[in-house]
């Protein structure tokens, strides 16, 4: 079947997890990558896949609604993936209003040009919002968030993905557009940038340098091996029904400090340096504003109804995780380099 589909943000982590899978899987759908290329969006990530006959890059602004709406016009999309979005929570404590024009303004941009495209022609068409588990809030010591969770975001990262949920939600009450969502905990593995707690920490071992751990360290995450959740994704995509949404997650929850220990373990041992030195630079430093305390996924209705769930063992994907950063050295120089050096000082030089 021939399908044209839109995938924003795929220059970033999850997007070009996504194009990295459905590119070379779907020879017979054209796919456009359409990503702005902020500090989080890295052509490098797409260099295996940039050379297939059906994938275009296309750099843009998904703020910028005439640009968008010509967008649509001309490639007459059949489908989106949505993924674009300024996803770092820390850098949305710093500077809230750029996520609110991406994440909001840019979605309902998106939304807009669908429609006008689409024309009430939603036969085969699909928009597909991929968002977060963190729309949710936070939880105590036991529960798990489920699709019918209700929202109660916390910080201005979350608050504009939940913006956006109700957004997409909101086009298909209104005007039958037929959308479909997902809300995902964290994701792991290559091409992730720096700023997250995983990579951050393994360049930082690398280099000698102390690991940032916010408060107390019993922060609680539910851990995804990324390849998995586009995985997820795609079969969301293709078989999932319209209007609902899926939660997905790893069943995997671990407190920030016990994870680091792990990580530290493993950097000791693939450094060749003495057991216990990548411990010693665990730092203790300042709380993330607002932190939320816990998160974990119940993702039993996408294992029910469309037959996913996780793929890969923890263990096993954090030892490729490191190996990844490790022997992509020149891929972490490239994107450590520059700007990062900035935020990096203004995040952390007042928290130690
Ligand atoms: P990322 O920050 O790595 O990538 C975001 C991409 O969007 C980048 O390529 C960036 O250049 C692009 N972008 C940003 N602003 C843009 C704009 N105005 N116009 C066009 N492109 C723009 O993010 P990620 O971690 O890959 O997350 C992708 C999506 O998945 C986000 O919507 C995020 O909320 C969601 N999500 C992420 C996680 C996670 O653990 N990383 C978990 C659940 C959901
Ligand atoms: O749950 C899904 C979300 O996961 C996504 O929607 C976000 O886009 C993604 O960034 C991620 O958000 P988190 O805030 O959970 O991820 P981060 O890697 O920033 O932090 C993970 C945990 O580690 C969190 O409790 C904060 C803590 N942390 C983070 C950093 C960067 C530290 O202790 N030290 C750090 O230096």
């Amino acid at each position: 079947m021939n399908k044209k589909i839109l995938i924003t943000g795929g220059a970033g982590f999850i997007g070009s997890h996504v194009l990295h899978l459905m590119v070379p899987k779907y020879p017979d759908y054209q796919f456009v990558n359409l990503d702005a290329l902020t500090y989080a969006g890295n052509l490098e990530n797409l260099k295996a896949i940039e050379h297939l006959p059906n994938y275009q890059f296309v750099k843009g602004d998904i703020t910028d609604a005439d640009f968008i709406n010509n967008l649509f016009e001309k490639e007459a999309f059949d489908g989106v993936i949505h993924l674009a979005a300024e996803s770092h929570v820390d850098r949305s404590i710093l500077s809230p209003m750029d996520f609110i024009f991406t994440n909001i303004v840019g979605t309902v941009n998106l939304l807009n040009a669908a429609k006008k495209t689409w024309s009430g022609q939603f036969e085969g068409k699909r928009f597909y919002l991929v968002s977060t588990d963190e729309v949710y809030g936070t939880l105590g010591k036991t529960g798990l968030f489920t699709e019918e969770t209700p929202y109660d975001p916390r910080s201005p990262y979350s608050a504009s993905k939940a913006s956006a949920d109700h957004l997409v939600r909101a086009y298909w009450h209104t005007y039958h557009m037929p959308v479909i969502l997902s809300n995902c905990s964290n994701n792991y593995g290559s091409y992730q940038f720096p700023e997250k707690l995983l990579p951050l920490a393994i360049n930082n071992i690398k280099h000698n340098k102390t690991i940032p751990i916010y408060g107390d360290g019993k922060y609680t995450r539910d851990w995804l091996w990324v390849k998995d959740h586009a995985e997820a994704i795609d079969l969301i995509y293709h078989e999932g029904k319209t209007a609902e949404t899926y939660n997905i997650g790893g069943h995997n929850e671990w407190q920030n400090i016990d994870l680091i220990h792990l990580l530290c373990e493993i950097m000791d041992e693939k450094l060749d340096r003495p057991k216990g030195s990548s411990a010693k630079l665990i730092t203790f430093v300042k709380d993330r504003a607002g932190h939320d305390r816990r998160y974990a996924i119940d993702a039993s209705k996408i294992k029910r109804e469309l037959g996913w769930q996780p793929s890969l063992q923890f263990a096993e994907g954090l030892r490729k995780t490191v190996d990844w950063y490790l022997d992509n050295e020149q891929w972490l120089e490239n994107v450590t380099s520059g700007n990062y050096k900035s935020y990096y000082n203004q995040q952390y030089a007042e928290r130690t």
